[in-house]
């Protein structure tokens, strides 16, 4: 089932997803070449508590042997996503995505930066750019009476038509009372397909687009997934409300 959130539900919503993005915005401001990504990690802490948020990541899933032991996932260069906060420190022209997920009253909120720290590469800007172009091809799609793949196709056919790869092992989702709710929304696929999109729903929308191939493997830590190839990755996401216009983006200030 696909949870459709009320009015009220929504509003308390926009508070936690506002949070996520102002830890972005905070990161954002800080980062800098030298730093460690576990630093990145306590500015997360940091802002969540300042807000009253509570960091979803740190122990996810609940009861696991190997939950996840940060607030953020920081994924570098060739490394995709659920990448480890640590002692790495960041060099300059290293691409990094952050991925951060707050709940405050019951409610989630998710939403991925990529950057490049210090001067960099154009393939790293140029990646990055096509993460967020990809996202928004998925959002334009993202309209009351479309369908889910409509969304899928749309990130797919804007990250290939730039010479990417779409992963296809990992997916976006339903955000809401929990941090993954149906449905899941892949990065690739032929239009028309799944459910049909409705107001009230809340979905978190993330491209994770390589520049090389789209295959990807998961380190020993259980957590870290990285290209096959070792080439680069980016990931962009934002939650977002399908409204009865439309939908609107939730964790852009
Ligand atoms: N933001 C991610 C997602 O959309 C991250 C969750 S993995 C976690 O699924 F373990 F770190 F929580
Ligand atoms: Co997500």
């Amino acid at each position: 089932m696909i949870d459709i959130k009320t009015d009220r539900e929504i509003e308390i919503m926009r508070e936690v997803c506002k949070i996520v993005a102002i830890a972005h915005e905070e990161i954002k401001k800080s980062l800098k070449v030298g730093m460690t990504t576990r630093e990145i990690d306590e500015i997360t802490e940091r802002v969540f508590k300042e807000h009253g948020a509570n960091p979803s990541c740190k122990g996810y899933p609940h009861g696991s042997k190997n939950p996840f032991p940060a607030a953020t996932c920081i994924s570098v260069n060739n490394e995709v996503i659920h990448g480890i906060p640590g002692e790495r420190v960041l060099r300059d022209g290293d691409l990094v995505s952050i991925d951060i997920v707050a709940d405050k009253n019951g409610f989630y909120g998710d939403a991925t930066r990529s950057y490049v720290v210090g001067k960099g590469t154009p393939e790293a800007y140029e990646i990055i750019e096509a993460a967020e172009k990809s996202f928004w091809a998925g959002v334009k799609a993202a309209q009351p009476g479309n369908r889910i793949s409509d969304i899928s196709h749309a990130i797919q056919d804007s990250a290939e038509k730039r010479g990417y790869s779409v992963v296809r092992e990992f997916q976006g989702h339903g955000i809401g009372k929990e941090m993954h709710e149906e449905p899941g929304i892949p990065n690739f696929g032929k239009p028309g397909k799944g459910p049909r999109i409705m107001p009230g729903m809340t979905l978190a929308i993330e491209p994770m687009i390589n520049e090389g191939s789209p295959d990807i493997e998961i380190l020993d830590d259980g957590w870290t997934v990285v290209t096959y190839d070792g080439k680069l990755s980016a990931h962009y996401e934002n939650t977002v409300f399908i409204g009865r216009n439309g939908p609107e983006v939730l964790t852009i200030l």
